[in-house]
């Protein structure tokens, strides 16, 4: 059994304080608009099957970093599909097909945005194509085959697989429904960030204490931009936000530190393959650059174990199942607690109410298992 003793050695890679930090939600909601946020959250309350996701308590992490709360929303339960992306690209099929039957879905995935997408087809009786890369997990391809999608192997990265299903959708006249935005693709996943809000718009029901701080961990930012859009429109107070990445794969950091959008380098991937991007999406960078007060950026040394306390009730009553992408969050609150000087900086202290976002659930259940069982060890 693996204890939570350990956790008080925990360190970050690295810290960021954002100068350019200024939230104001006006500016945020020109980039998602209010109104899209308010459509989201009709169309999906409605489906079938939609519940609110748990807003958990991890009473005993809290105790032991002396914070007020530490609240962990349990994205695990999200439509069966596991994960908080049943919300965008589900959301973002459904809007964009506009009812019609006849058309051809596609986008490409490193995992989750696919099941999403396949899902999202699959409800409206839709066809559907997903590209994977070579990185992609068999597991993950199985759960997106589940959902009736043909999947398409591209050797090569993420990117590669972007390519080829740009050139084929263009070829074929198939829709794409990507989560990444550029300068010129826009409204999908302007979509997808307003599926993402909702679950800030759950925690605003869930709770009436004030959120003081959110750890939101970032791929290209799509989640976390989704996020800070609901705080603008649903949050009375704004908490502080705090950005999340592998130490791997730190585009977010990297680009709020030079002040532009920078791509980087993977030297190696990630174990939280989710969050392994090299470059941020575009509408994310104009919220996050402004919007996020920090960024942290975490080894994947402390994964397997957080698998493990997390279901091993070592940080909550009850148990627990949060996947990889699910533990950066917490590796980073505890990582900036044990450092007294980040710690003050963020103002953490016992009169704080921190959110972390569990986004995912076993996922990919077969690195779920290999994780819970080294994090045991
Ligand atoms: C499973 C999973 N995929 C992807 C991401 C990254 O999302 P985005 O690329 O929108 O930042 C996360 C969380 O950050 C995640 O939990």
């Amino acid at each position: 059994m693996t204890s939570s003793k350990s956790i008080r050695h925990w360190k970050f890679t690295k810290f960021l304080s954002n100068k350019d930090y200024i939230f104001n939600r006006s500016y945020v909601l020109k980039f998602v608009s209010s109104k899209s946020l308010g459509n989201a959250y009709k169309s999906v309350s409605g489906w079938k099957n939609y519940k609110v996701t748990p807003l958990l308590s991890l009473n005993k992490l809290k105790k032991n970093l002396k914070l007020k709360n530490v609240f962990y929303k349990d994205e695990s339960k999200r439509f069966h599909l596991k994960s908080f992306k049943a919300l965008g690209g589900a959301y973002a099929v459904e809007k964009i097909s506009k009812g019609k039957k006849n058309i051809i879905i596609s986008s490409a995935t490193a995992g989750n945005h696919g099941r999403s997408v396949a899902w999202g087809a699959k409800r409206l009786g839709l066809k559907c194509k997903i590209f994977v890369s070579q990185y992609v997990s068999e597991t993950r391809v199985n759960e997106i085959k589940k959902f009736g999608a043909e999947v398409i192997r591209v050797k090569g990265d993420y990117e590669s697989s972007l390519n080829e299903c740009k050139k084929l959708s263009k070829k074929n006249s198939w829709k794409i429904v990507q989560d990444v935005s550029t300068k010129n693709y826009k409204l999908v996943p302007q979509l997808t960030m307003a599926g993402y809000s909702l679950m800030i718009k759950e925690i605003s029901k869930q709770t009436n204490q004030y959120i003081t701080h959110i750890f939101l961990q970032a791929g290209v930012g799509g989640m976390a931009a989704g996020v800070v859009a609901g705080v603008a429109k649903y949050f009375k107070r704004i908490p502080k936000i705090i950005i999340v990445e592998p130490d791997r794969a730190d585009c977010v950091l990297q680009s709020i530190k030079s002040r532009k959008l920078k791509k980087i380098k993977i030297k190696k991937e990630s174990i939280m393959g989710g969050m392994s991007c090299n470059e941020m999406s575009y509408i994310p960078w104009q919220i996050l650059k402004k919007a996020s007060n920090y960024c942290v950026s975490v080894s994947d040394k402390n994964v397997a174990k957080t698998v493990a306390l997390l279901k091993d009730k070592k940080l909550s009553k009850n148990s627990i199942i949060g996947g990889e992408c699910s533990t950066p969050g917490i590796i980073s609150l505890v990582s900036v607690c044990n450092n007294s000087k980040t710690r003050k900086l963020i103002e953490l202290s016992e009169k704080s109410n921190v959110l972390i976002i569990g986004c995912e659930g076993n996922a990919d259940v077969k690195l779920y298992k290999q994780l819970l069982s080294k994090g045991r060890k």
